[in-house]
């Protein structure tokens, strides 16, 4: 199978195109759908890597999940009655799915083992189970790594739980964790990060009521089955939005996407760097912004960035790098600091393809700094991240020569129709 991708500029375009379900609202679909007693529709879900992942989990936990025609059909038996999986789970590169997962785990009252692949079992978790400890739940660790595994315990009767980390998995684990006890949990954020959790609880009946930065959950309630639709991932649509920019006298207009404030600080940041950019047909769908975004090709100014926007686009930052080496001047982009932990650590990983492709950078575990200049091409290691990989095939629009990316295969993680979309608004593309 080919694990890497040629791509050497791309003509003008003038488009109308539709991006595939966002992963993060899939996950919880799936995750809280079997939660539920009734069958539930999911229209529109991703069927990417991880969230195939997040189906298996589900159906060893004994969830009852069909796919046709691209829809999925899940019949869950009631958060209550989770039955015993026969052998390890495993959550593929999904930190996500191993997080939010965990809250459920380590509620059951059987024992169980989850693992990820080489990446995902790199990657922190005692952000979660420090406050899962906390309750009095018992998980064992690979020295704060996966594989975890859960020892039924007896948890205190309801979370109080301050997150100091700007992380939506986090929250979202110690949200599901409450589901199961009996009493009412507090949980509260230092910064706001993206809400689909809560909006898809308050979406299927279940009582829970959010006051700025304070969440209240009840515990032991019931949902009420209702059908859910996914909107387009704006994390997908980025990488278009920014091809876009960059690319000449192009144009494109991407439908019904997610514009859930939480995750769209990067609209706001390329409109103050100069992009043209606007929304149309703003609507609510499940309990979920959307939009149709229109973007057509600008002239970007550098930028300076820090503070809480940067948890706004956390999986964009790649991508506005790209942006940003593009720029006539230098840019500088603060407080990255948990770029550090995702797929790869994603400052190293696009600092080295940058600096492949001839763009100077200067960068620390916390912020990095972009010399603007001319793009010219060279081979480029992704290190097996989706969002590198795509970041720096959209490099390529605007490079003097062909860039190549090695280790591209995860881009199925997130993104599994990502180039024929490129080739179909008009990019080279080889793969090998
Ligand atoms: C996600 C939250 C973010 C994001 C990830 C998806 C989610 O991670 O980077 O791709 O669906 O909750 P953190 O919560 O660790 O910031």
């Amino acid at each position: 199978m080919p694990n890497n991708l040629i791509i050497n500029g791309c003509q003008s375009f003038d488009f109308d195109i539709s991006i595939p379900g966002d992963k993060s609202i899939t996950h919880r679909a799936i995750i809280l759908a079997s939660m539920c007693k009734k069958s539930i529709q999911i229209v529109n879900p991703l069927l990417s890597d991880d969230c195939v992942r997040t189906i298996e989990i589900m159906q060893s936990l004994g969830s009852r999940i069909t796919e046709d025609s691209g829809c999925l059909s899940v019949t869950g038996n009631g958060y209550e009655n989770f039955t015993k999986p026969k052998k390890q789970l495993y959550a593929g590169n999904s930190g996500t799915l191993i997080r939010l997962i965990s809250g459920i785990l380590s509620m059951q009252n059987f024992e169980s083992e989850i693992t990820g692949d080489s990446s995902l079992n790199e990657r922190p978790m005692m952000r979660i189970c420090d406050p899962l400890y906390e309750l009095g739940c018992k998980i064992q660790s690979t020295d704060g790594k996966p594989p975890l595994h859960f020892i039924p315990s007896n948890p205190k009767p309801e979370i109080n739980f301050i997150n100091k980390i700007a992380s939506a998995q986090v929250k979202s684990c110690m949200l599901l964790a409450s589901i199961f006890l009996k009493g009412d949990s507090k949980i509260t954020e230092v910064i706001r990060t993206r809400d689909h959790t809560e909006r898809l609880l308050e979406y299927l009946g279940y009582p829970i009521s959010i006051n700025e930065n304070e969440i209240l959950i009840k515990g032991s309630k019931n949902f009420e089955a209702k059908d859910i639709s996914i909107p387009g991932d704006f994390s997908s649509a980025a990488f278009f939005i920014v091809a876009t920019l960059l690319n000449k006298e192009s144009k494109l207009i991407l439908r019904d996407i997610n514009v859930n404030k939480y995750r769209i600080g990067l609209l706001d940041t390329l409109i103050s760097m100069g992009a043209k950019i606007t929304l149309d047909n703003l609507n609510e769908k499940c309990n979920e912004d959307v939009a149709d975004i229109i973007v057509s090709s600008s002239n970007l100014k550098p930028l300076n960035i820090s503070g809480e926007v940067v948890s706004t686009m956390i999986d964009e930052l790649p991508i506005l790098f790209i942006a940003c080496a593009t720029c006539d001047g230098v840019s500088e982009i603060n407080d990255i600091d948990e770029l550090v932990h995702k797929e790869t650590n994603r400052i190293k990983t696009m600092v080295r393809g940058l600096n492949e492709i001839g763009i100077r950078t200067e960068s620390s575990d916390s912020h990095i700094k972009i010399y603007g200049g001319e793009i010219s091409g060279g081979i480029v290691d992704s290190f097996g991240d989706h969002r590198v990989a795509m970041s720096f095939a959209i490099a390529a629009f605007i490079s003097k020569k062909p860039i190549t990316i090695l280790n591209t295969n995860n881009i199925r993680t997130s993104f599994p129709d990502f180039v024929d979309k490129l080739i179909m608004i008009g990019a080279e593309v080889y793969e090998s």
